[in-house]
């Protein structure tokens, strides 16, 4: 696009030669509905809505920086992920992604199944309603603590990561005169196409026990023979925020090829095979997510595919969505409070929360979109970077968006796609206070998570 076409935008083409700066959209209104949640659209005086409120009023109700989440599209996504796995299947919400009790009961509600990761998660689960039987104990070191509780608990299994966890869990067990159903973590060597920090199926990391040298094949061998252990199944994640279906695949041929050696060597068929999360959402309009039922069509043929092939039952599949459905279903609402030119290199817009409410950008170098929410605007495109209040050059929001050129103090940004690994890794750096998550339904808002207060960072300091 030439330069021609968007023109009160100088600032932009200061930093990059004609040709070489991506083209701003051709409206900065514009909500493009890939990277928002379902109800957001803007009303007829330009503010932007979300379940038909206005953010100006939910600013001025809950304040900024907070995060808003649509109850409706979480649900909605659940009802996708349930139906396009279908009754065969069980679907484990990855509570890392973001939890709270609420969230727990509209799991509940809409059938799914949870996985948790530390005895944090797992007591929040209990505490608002979730059947033990349909949640699974997840992490690569779990602590007594945990599996005791877990296993008391009577949790609907135990995914057991190492040799020494095998026979930690079988103790526990039995101790508790009880046998607990677990599954094996494997890697199975995908190499996905995601950050190096949340890839998980390559051998050189912590996670799983490789197929490929015959450590999960052992594993299998020793859970077979512990008499605390009832072994259900095999798991396998291989990463995270990942587009094709195609990593996946290969992780279900190598998990069934696993179930056959299984089978010939002990004569034993294991009844379920689980194929962890990772399915990546839009952050940008450039992101291009596949749907819950393409990966579901992509996997049931595959594993239906490999275990005829093998004269194997087809076991029981279950996946771990977080990010497909929690992320796309909240934005993070902030306040400008200064905006800053830097003739010849570009304008940096700081806000009132950063790197404590959303570490992502600094961390992955993830990409996120930005918008002017508070009022439309006519003035040209202006790359800005949006950037937090820390103490840390690094502390990015966004780092390459178009604004208006006429943002200013108390305008409202808001960055889309904040749902999953926000809240959830948010921080008291600098003693920031972390913002509330306020759930948005039918025209109503209620707060989830409150805001953080000092009294609370007090309660902590007892020096
Ligand atoms: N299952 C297991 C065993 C996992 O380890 C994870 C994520 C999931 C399921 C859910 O993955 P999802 O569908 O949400 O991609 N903090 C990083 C992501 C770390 C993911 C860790 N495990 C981020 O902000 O991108």
């Amino acid at each position: 696009m030439s330069r021609s076409a968007h023109p009160a935008g100088p600032r932009y083409a200061d930093v990059l030669p004609e040709g070489h700066y991506p083209a701003p959209p051709a409206d900065l209104n514009a909500l493009e509905p890939r990277v928002w949640s379902r109800t957001v659209s803007r009303n007829a005086d330009g503010v932007v809505t979300v379940g038909g409120l206005d953010v100006n009023r939910l600013a001025e109700e809950f304040g900024t920086p907070a995060y808003f989440l649509d109850e409706d599209d979480f649900r909605a996504r659940c009802r996708a992920w349930r139906e396009a796995f279908g009754p065969d299947a069980d679907v484990f919400y990855a509570g890392k992604a973001f939890l709270s009790r609420a969230v727990v009961r509209w799991l509940t509600e809409e059938g799914l199944n949870l996985d948790v990761c530390s005895g944090g998660e797992l007591a929040t689960a209990l505490d608002a309603g979730m059947p033990a039987e349909r949640i699974a104990l997840h992490g690569n070191n779990k602590s007594v603590e945990e599996i005791t509780r877990a296993v008391e608990e009577g949790v609907g299994r135990i995914v057991v990561d190492s040799f020494q966890e095998l026979v930690r869990v079988a103790h526990i067990a039995q101790r508790a005169g009880k046998r607990q159903r677990v599954q094996i973590r494997v890697t199975v060597g995908v190499e996905a196409h995601t950050h190096e920090f949340i890839a998980t199926a390559h051998e050189d990391q912590k996670f799983g026990l490789p197929l490929a040298g015959g450590q999960a094949a052992e594993a299998v061998r020793r859970a077979l023979k512990l008499d605390g252990l009832e072994l259900v199944g095999i798991h396998s994640h291989i990463g995270s925020q990942i587009f094709d279906t195609s990593g996946f695949e290969v992780a279900a041929r190598r998990v069934v090829g696993l179930l056959r050696e299984v089978r010939d060597e002990h004569g034993v068929e294991l009844p379920e095979i689980d194929l962890g999360g990772g399915l990546g959402i839009a952050y940008t309009p450039d992101d291009d997510p596949r749907e819950p039922h393409e990966i579901a069509t992509a996997l049931r043929a595959i594993v239906e595919r490999e275990c005829a092939a093998a004269g194997l039952a087809v076991p029981r599949l279950s996946v771990e969505p977080g990010r497909a459905i929690v992320g796309p279903t909240a934005f993070t609402l902030y306040e400008v409070g200064t905006v800053k030119e830097l003739p010849g290199l570009r304008t940096y817009v700081s806000v009132d929360g950063g790197m404590s409410d959303n570490i992502r950008t600094a961390l992955y170098d993830a990409d996120y979109s930005v918008a002017l929410v508070s009022r439309t605007s006519t003035a040209g495109p202006m790359l800005s970077r949006v950037v937090g209040k820390h103490c840390e050059s690094g502390d990015i929001v966004v780092r390459d968006a178009f604004l208006p050129a006429d943002v200013a103090p108390g305008d409202l940004l808001a960055v889309p796609a904040t749902g999953a690994y926000c809240r959830s890794m948010a921080s008291n750096y600098n003693h920031a206070l972390r913002p509330p998550v306020v759930v948005v339904k039918d025209g109503a808002a209620r707060v989830i998570v409150r805001r953080e207060t000092e009294e609370d960072l007090f309660r902590l300091d007892v020096g």
